[in-house]
Parts: structure tokens; C-alpha cells; sequence
């Protein structure tokens, strides 16, 4: 392709939905990527089988330092656009947990399905190719490759987060979008498993069920928690990982839906024989063990309420204060990136640099876990490719 209208840094979720549907109104799309294949993050999602959506998304779903700027592509946008396009190639279907859909097959499905959504409206994918500038020109801009210049009207910046370097992950676009003057909200490891300082080996594997919350008046999750080696994840944690900010805590309830104390208060008076880890039979036995250690092997009608009540308020609101975070390297997602102030929420078009954009994870619009972050992908994607 001698002349394309649109070029798009990044072959995934949203570079290849926002190149299918540019071309769709007519542009000659080329997608640039230094990867071997498109869409490697879509490939190893959702444990491989992509949770391509959430029925239920909505700017709520969203953390952002604009927390209405989502609504606008979303809104034109739906699960159920998706949806459609998914049926129409026939890939196979089904809702996992409340709103969260997935392939019964394989994610590979909904690579190929966007791939010829691409190849359909003649965009060209160009693999393996290293981007090493972007410069603007009389008409548009100049994209220094290794393999000579490019020029286009628009450019899409859609390389994605930092998450998974392995993977490719890098920070072109929000290196771009600071040349050209657009601000960048610093980066952070989002929906990220967290690290205790005070880790106890001895409980890694153990999983139950929680409440997760950052603050009286922040979210609340009630999921899965599992202990790690060196911290806890489940997906309970890792939708509280990216509301923490260093030095945090998040309040846990281990025993979601019942009253802590009424809970060992009736176990010590029914069983006022039995040792303190009885108290807490609820709990996985590892867990309740480590817990109750500090009561020592008094039986339990000789330990003090006082003791009791200690102990129910650190299983109904333990106060988890992480060291840190595993990072990048097993974060799901970056929150930060390309500052929203500085972008269109009806096009994603950069406001004082005609013809740029930028879509899906570079910008500071970080989903919950469960589809939202590839809704956000597909619809940035088409709010930008229709713009372009
Ligand atoms: P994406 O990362 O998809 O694509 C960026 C592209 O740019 C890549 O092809 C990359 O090679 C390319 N690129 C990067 N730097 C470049 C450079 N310097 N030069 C050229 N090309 C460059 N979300 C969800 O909704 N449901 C799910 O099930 C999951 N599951 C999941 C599992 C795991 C393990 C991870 C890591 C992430 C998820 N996600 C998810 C998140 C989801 O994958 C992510 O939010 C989207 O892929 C973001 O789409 P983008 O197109 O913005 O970036």
C-alpha cells in the first residue's frame, strides 16, 4: 500500500477494530506492529478463551481520572454491537459468570473473525515492522519504520498498555502522545495480584470467598480470594489491585453475609469445650488455624469475649495493606496512560493534534475485570475508526 489514509500503531483489540471499521468508510488502512501476529493479547485472555464482554458494562465499570469519558464511545458502541458481529461468524458462545461472555472455543476465534473484518475492507497488516518515530507533515504525519517512511492523514495510537512485556508490551503510545503534547496520567500495574510483606507460605493455595472494599464509600467486590506464595489474587483482589494507590489498605470480610461475631459468639457458647480454630469452621481449616493462633490452646469457654471480638473484627474487616503489587509482569492490565482531557470522547481524536488518536488501553480508561477493558477496546476502536 503506496499511500494509506489511516495508519494504526498496534495490531490488537482496538487497532484492528478501529482499522476494520475505518476501512469499512472507505479509508486504505495500514496496521503496523512489531509483533509476529495480531491480537496476541486477545489470544491468551479470558484463560484462553477471551471473555470478549460484559452485557452489563457502563462508564461505572471504568476508573479513570474522567470518569464520564467512557460513556460517549460505549453508548455507540454496546456488548451487544459485538455480540452481533461474533454471531454473524458464528463463533460459539457462552455467559460465565453474570454479563462476562466467552468463547466455548478458543479466543483464536475472535482474532481470525477481526483479522478478516480487516482483510475484508483491504486494510494491510504489517507484522514484525519497528516503529521508530512519528513525525507530523504538511498533510498528516510521517511514520519512520525500519522499513522507510510511511505518510498518512491520521494516525491511530493504539499499542496498548505496559502490562506483559514478554508479550511486547511497550510505551510507544504514551511516549507519541507526550510528543505531541498530550498529558499522560503515570502509569500503574492494574488488576494485578498484590504482595504481603507478612506472606505466610503455609496458606498458599487456600481460596474462599470475600468482600473487597477500598474505603466506606469506594467499590465493593464480592468474588474470589486465593493465597499466593507471596501475597493474595483472586479475582476479588485483583479488582481492588487497581484502586490502591502505595500505602492503602483494603478492608477484606472473610465471611461475606454474616455477622462475624454473632458467628463465634454462638460457636463458643454451643462448643465452650472445643479449641480456638474451631471458632472459625467456616473458614478453610489452614486459614481459621493461622488466624486464631494468637488465642493460643485455651478452650474456648475460658477465652475472653474481649479475644473474641478481636478476632471476628480481623475476619470481617482485615485491613490488607499490600508491600506492593507482582507488576507488570502478571498485571492484567495498565490503569493511567493518555491523559482524557486532552482527547475527544466522541472521536478519541487528540484535541490540538488534527488527524492523531488514541484507543483502547493507552488511554487512562482502566475497565473492571470481566470484559470491560475489551469492550473499551472494540468501542474506542470504532469511535476512532469511523473518525479517522
Ligand atoms: P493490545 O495489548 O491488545 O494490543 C497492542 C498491540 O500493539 C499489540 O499487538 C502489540 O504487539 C503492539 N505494540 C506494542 N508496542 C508496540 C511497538 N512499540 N511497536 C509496534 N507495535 C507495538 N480483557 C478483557 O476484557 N477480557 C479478558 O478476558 C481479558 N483477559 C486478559 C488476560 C491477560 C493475561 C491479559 C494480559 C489481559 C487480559 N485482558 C482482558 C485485557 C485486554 O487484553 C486488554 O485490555 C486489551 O487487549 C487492550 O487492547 P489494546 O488494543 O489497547 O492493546
Amino acid at each position: 500500500m503506496m499511500n494509506p489514509d489511516v495508519i494504526v500503531l498496534g495490531a490488537g483489540a482496538a487497532g484492528l477494530m478501529a482499522a476494520a471499521t475505518a476501512g469499512q468508510n472507505g479509508a486504505r488502512v495500514l496496521v503496523l506492529d512489531h509483533g509476529p501476529e495480531p491480537g496476541r493479547k486477545i489470544l491468551i485472555s479470558g484463560g484462553g478463551r477471551c471473555n470478549f464482554t460484559h452485557l452489563e458494562t457502563g462508564p461505572n465499570c471504568f476508573i479513570s481520572q474522567n470518569r464520564h469519558f467512557a460513556r460517549s464511545a460505549l453508548a455507540r458502541y454496546t456488548p451487544q454491537d459485538f455480540l452481533k458481529l461474533v454471531n454473524r461468524y458464528g463463533i460459539a458462545w457462552h455467559e460465565k459468570a453474570r454479563g462476562q461472555l466467552f468463547c466455548d472455543g478458543s479466543a483464536g476465534q475472535i482474532v481470525d473473525m477481526l483479522v478478516s473484518e480487516c482483510r475484508t475492507v483491504g486494510c494491510e497488516l504489517r507484522m514484525q515492522t519497528r516503529i521508530l518515530d512519528v513525525r507530523q507533515a504538511e498533510h498528516g504525519f510521517i511514520v519512520v519504520t525500519d522499513g522507510g517512511e510511511i505518510r498518512a492523514g491520521a494516525v491511530i495510537l493504539a499499542t496498548g498498555g505496559l502490562s506483559i512485556p514478554k508479550l511486547g508490551a511497550s510505551d510507544l503510545s504514551l511516549r507519541l502522545a507526550r510528543k505531541f503534547g498530550l498529558r499522560v496520567v503515570p502509569p500503574a500495574p492494574a488488576l494485578v495480584p498484590l504482595v504481603l510483606a507478612d506472606a505466610d507460605p503455609e496458606l498458599a493455595g487456600v481460596s474462599l470467598p470475600i468482600v473487597a472494599r477500598v474505603g466506606k464509600k469506594g467499590p465493593r467486590f464480592e468474588d474470589g480470594m486465593v493465597f499466593t506464595h507471596r501475597g493474595v489474587s483472586g479475582p476479588a483482589i485483583l479488582q481492588i489491585s487497581s484502586y490502591l494507590e502505595a500505602g492503602d489498605a483494603a478492608q477484606i470480610d472473610l465471611l461475606p453475609g454474616q455477622n462475624a461475631l454473632n458467628v463465634l459468639l454462638k460457636v463458643k457458647k454451643d462448643r465452650p469445650k472445643a479449641l480456638p480454630p474451631s471458632l472459625l469452621e467456616a473458614l478453610p481449616q489452614r486459614l481459621a488455624r493461622v488466624l486464631a493462633a494468637g488465642l493460643g490452646d485455651t478452650m474456648l469457654a475460658n477465652q475472653s469475649d474481649r479475644a473474641i471480638k478481636a478476632l471476628a473484627e480481623r475476619v470481617s474487616n482485615w485491613q490488607l495493606r499490600p508491600a506492593g503489587t507482582e507488576g507488570y509482569a502478571k498485571a492484567e492490565v495498565m490503569r493511567g496512560g493518555i491523559d482524557t482531557r486532552d482527547l475527544s470522547s466522541q472521536t478519541l481524536g487528540a484535541r490540538d493534534v488534527p488527524g492523531l488518536y488514541a484507543i483502547g488501553e493507552a488511554v487512562d480508561v482502566t475497565g473492571w475485570l470481566g470484559g470491560h477493558n475489551f469492550q473499551w477496546a472494540w468501542a474506542s476502536g470504532v469511535a476512532a475508526g469511523q473518525a479517522a
